[in-house]
């Protein structure tokens, strides 16, 4: 692996990134967070756009400076391309195809996430990074789905959600008990003072390794509902094991699908990644499986969980060495699979 500095930017959704990476080091990785979307229970793509605008030069600026290199050093620029809300990724490819033609740099372009998967990669992500082939189960607030990684730009999707992302079922029970956006962090924090065998919620039966949350989201929401009716209280009393009982079912849906992938393909390098792998419920239950079931277990550390620009640094730099470069042409698109990435024409 080459020892190229290379500057990353995303902007797929609510969080302006920028990162520099020299081989596979991350020597800065800053974020901006955008508190505006708290207020609307969920992200607002146009204040996103006009959040980012205001972020990206100074979030970049602050990446160089935090390196500790010049604009002069930096031999590559990644951006996220897709998949993503279309006018926060505008704001990022538009910065990235600037700043490479200004530097007369080449412009990498990253599938946001691939990029997720390959953060495994990052220096000091893990103790080892995972070994080929591995399954990964990437878990966002847009996408869940168990992946099995052959290659670095080998993957095949075996299993998805066919409705919500299991971040968003996170978020949108969160919502129906009064939390704040995004309440993934929050119900994992609460569950750790809660018992998460007082309520049951149903799970749900799919075939083969395919995901469906919108059911536990709806009668998470009757049953609220019912009980509020009797006790207006009924979420302030026992907030802290609804959202264990909430944790622990969603963790459970997750793994089960997992577990049966691991045994059917047999392969036991298991890996998670996306913002729900900082989930400390799935954390633990990945732990317990390395017990039981002997898995190697890659748990990436917190930094490059959420959407961070390191991830897109990685895979840019992965795609340096192999030449793979963007015309400037090139436009961010909002859906954009990861299966796709890997038909192109290299
Ligand atoms: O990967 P990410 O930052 O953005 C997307 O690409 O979607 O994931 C954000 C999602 C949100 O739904 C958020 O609630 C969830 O990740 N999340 C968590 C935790 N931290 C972030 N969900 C459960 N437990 C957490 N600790
Ligand atoms: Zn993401």
């Amino acid at each position: 692996m080459s020892d190229s500095i290379i500057l990353g930017i995303e902007s797929s959704c609510d969080d302006t990134s920028a990162a520099v990476l020299k081989g596979n080091k991350i020597l800065s990785n800053i974020a901006a967070n955008q508190e505006i979307h708290q207020q609307y229970g969920g992200v607002v793509p146009e204040l996103a756009s006009r959040a980012h605008q205001q972020n990206i030069i100074p979030v970049v600026n602050q990446a160089i400076i935090k390196a500790n290199i010049q604009q002069k050093d930096i031999c590559a620029i990644g951006f996220t391309r897709g998949p993503g809300l279309l006018g926060s990724l505008l704001v990022g490819t538009s910065f990235a195809k600037s700043l490479a033609m200004s530097l007369a740099v080449p412009l990498i372009e990253v599938n946001h996430l691939q990029a997720h998967i390959l953060a495994h990669f990052i220096d000091d992500a893990n103790p080892k990074p995972p070994k080929f082939p591995f399954l990964c189960l990437t878990v966002s607030g847009g996408h869940t789905m168990i992946v099995i990684v052959k290659d670095y730009f080998d993957m095949e999707i075996i299993g998805k959600t066919i409705d919500d992302a299991a971040g968003e079922a996170f978020d949108k029970i969160g919502k129906i008990f009064g939390l704040d956006y995004p309440a993934g962090p929050i119900i994992d924090k609460i569950s750790k003072v809660g018992d998460g065998s007082i309520f049951k919620f149903n799970k749900p039966k799919l075939d083969e390794y395919n995901y469906s949350f919108s059911g536990i989201k709806t009668s998470v929401l009757y049953f609220i509902q019912k009980e509020v009716k009797k006790n207006p209280d009924f979420i302030l009393e026992n907030l802290n094991d609804l959202c264990a009982s909430v944790q622990k079912t969603l963790v459970e849906i997750l793994m089960d699908k997992l577990e049966k992938a691991s045994l059917d393909f047999n392969i036991n390098e298991v890996a998670i990644a996306g913002g729900v792998s900082a989930n400390s419920g799935l954390r633990e239950a990945m732990q317990k499986n390395a017990e039981k079931l002997g898995w190697n277990i890659y748990i990436p550390k917190f930094e490059y969980t959420t959407d961070n620009a390191a991830m897109i640094a990685m895979v840019a730099k992965l795609k340096f060495d192999r030449g793979e470069f963007a015309d400037l042409s090139v436009s961010a698109t909002a859906r954009y699979d990861i299966e796709e990435e890997f038909k192109k024409e290299i």
